[in-house]
């Protein structure tokens, strides 16, 4: 079978890279160290695509702000997921207009899934004329080329056109920390829960190819780096676009054979693709953490097919259940989302009971924020806001209960623990599920993977003592 997904030709690549030269020669004529703010909303994914936009400024020879004041490109990398989203980003793209003017030479750039939008884009395009470029998650790859344009034509630029979707490989990455680092395993996602507005801003699923992602994975680990997480909307659906025959769990499996002392995790799952191949390989592999973020969404079978999520309440915990049989310390988290359209008290209750029955660690909550183009959004919506913020409160109380729970269970235990940075005198680390753990230690220890008996719990982390070696 050929490969479905077309991966961008080495030489169009070299040419964007060619451009960051010839702009890096552009501030050398005018004897400029030019600085660059990069501001990330949203998910993972997002801030993995920063972290190459911040590469491609670095090679075209720009440092870093720590904000838009006299910066001479401002990105702003954009969330579309919740119409809240989308307004925080109005409003601090509106607040751009006096840094510009206070630095007349400020080019602004907006891109990430909000540019995906055609009512951004437009919206862009009439209101925002300080605004110098906007790309959709598509074109990132041609950021040098936009900027170069915006640079020396003095124009507007929208690099926009809707298309599949394609695989850039070899853009330069610059990293936000030096142990834990983001790998982009696939993009795009071909679900179409009727909520979400992702199948259209990010594309079509698309797989990098295996060696390309071990060579990454194999890269960092030489590097030192501890914690890999792979990232994709849906990583349970990596390999469907592949010529060969190589799935998510077989990929995993090969990260986990690498040499050397680090843990691999991965996000987001879909209840749909995830099963017993996946948990048993999660079982098998000590360097697999064992956190598992499986988000379910909702309890009520109405609402779960109305949502088009493609599994029940009983197929959902059937897979809590094996996966919590193979992995008996699994650390579980999810995301649901509150008052979807027509959804009644009673099936909101349906909610309620199932993260009783299933005991997360952890939960991202949300209410229901319609986006325009996905068909929940043309639902009847007859619940009131009050009412849903009412659901929404009694979620979170139910859930910080048993979050609670469960952190208080750790306390007495010996967990194995990354040292990842300092929190004022206090040394911060995470367990192997990923719970945020504080305890007395030296800076010098950071980088290491260590036991620390725990010590205290509270509903969101633990504190912890050393155990000496
Ligand atoms: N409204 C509220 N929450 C949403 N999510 C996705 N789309 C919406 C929406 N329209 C939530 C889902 C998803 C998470 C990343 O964001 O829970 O898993
Ligand atoms: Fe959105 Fe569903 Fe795809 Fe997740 S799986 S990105 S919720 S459409």
């Amino acid at each position: 079978m050929e490969r479905k997904t077309p991966v961008i030709a080495p030489e169009r690549l070299d040419e964007q890279l060619a451009i960051c030269a010839k702009i890096r020669e552009y501030w050398q004529a005018r004897g400029v160290t030019p600085v660059a703010y990069v501001e990330t909303y949203g998910c993972q994914q997002n801030e993995a695509d920063s972290e190459r936009i911040r590469g491609l400024l670095a090679d075209s020879g720009y440092g870093f702000a720590q904000g838009p004041e006299g910066a001479d490109v401002v990105v702003m990398n954009t969330c579309a997921i919740r119409e809240h989203a989308n307004q925080r980003v109005f409003g601090n793209l509106g607040a751009l207009t006096h840094t510009k003017r206070r630095h007349s030479g400020q080019k602004i750039f907006l891109c990430g899934c909000m540019a995906g939008q055609p009512e951004v884009q437009e919206r862009v395009k009439k209101s925002f004329p300080h605004v110098d470029g906007l790309f959709s998650t598509h074109h990132l790859w041609q950021f040098p080329e936009i900027l170069w344009r915006v640079l020396t034509r003095g124009k507007r630029v929208f690099y926009i056109e809707d298309e599949p979707g394609s695989i850039a490989e070899g853009l330069p990455v610059r990293r936000d920390n030096d142990l834990k680092a983001w790998v982009s395993i696939m993009y795009g996602c071909n679900n179409f829960c009727s909520y979400c507005i992702v199948p259209y801003v990010r594309g079509r699923e698309r797989s990098r190819e295996p060696g390309e992602i071990l060579a990454e994975c194999r890269d960092l680990i030489a590097r030192g780096y501890k914690d890999i997480t792979l990232l994709g909307q849906n990583v349970n659906s990596y390999g469907k676009d592949l010529g060969e025959k190589m799935d998510f769990s077989d990929l995993l499996a090969e990260i986990a054979r690498i040499p050397g002392d680090f843990l691999v995790r991965f996000m987001t799952s879909h209840p749909r693709d995830a099963g017993v191949k996946l948990f048993d390989t999660m079982a098998k592999y000590p360097k697999i953490a064992k956190q598992l973020h499986l988000p379910v969404q909702c309890g009520n079978d109405r609402v779960l097919k109305a949502m088009n999520r493609h599994y029940d309440r009983a197929r959902y915990l059937e897979l809590v259940r094996y996966a919590k049989s193979v992995m008996p310390e699994l650390v579980l988290t999810s995301d649901i989302i509150v008052g979807f359209p027509g959804e009644t008290e009673e099936e909101f209750e349906d909610t309620l009971t199932l993260i009783e029955e299933v005991g997360y660690d952890a939960l991202f909550t949300f209410i229901y924020s319609p986006r325009p183009g996905t068909p929940a959004a043309k639902l009847p919506d007859p619940a009131t806001r009050e009412e849903k913020n009412r659901w929404f409160d009694r979620l979170c109380q139910t859930q910080n209960r048993i979050s609670e729970d469960r952190h208080r269970a750790y306390i007495g235990k010996v967990y194995r623990v990354l040292l990842d940075g300092m929190e004022g005198n206090l040394l911060t680390s995470r367990t192997e599920g990923g719970r945020l753990v504080r305890l007395e230690g030296d800076s010098s220890l950071i980088g290491q993977f260590r036991e620390v008996e725990i010590t205290g719990a509270t509903t969101w982390s633990l504190t912890g003592k050393l155990v000496e070696k």
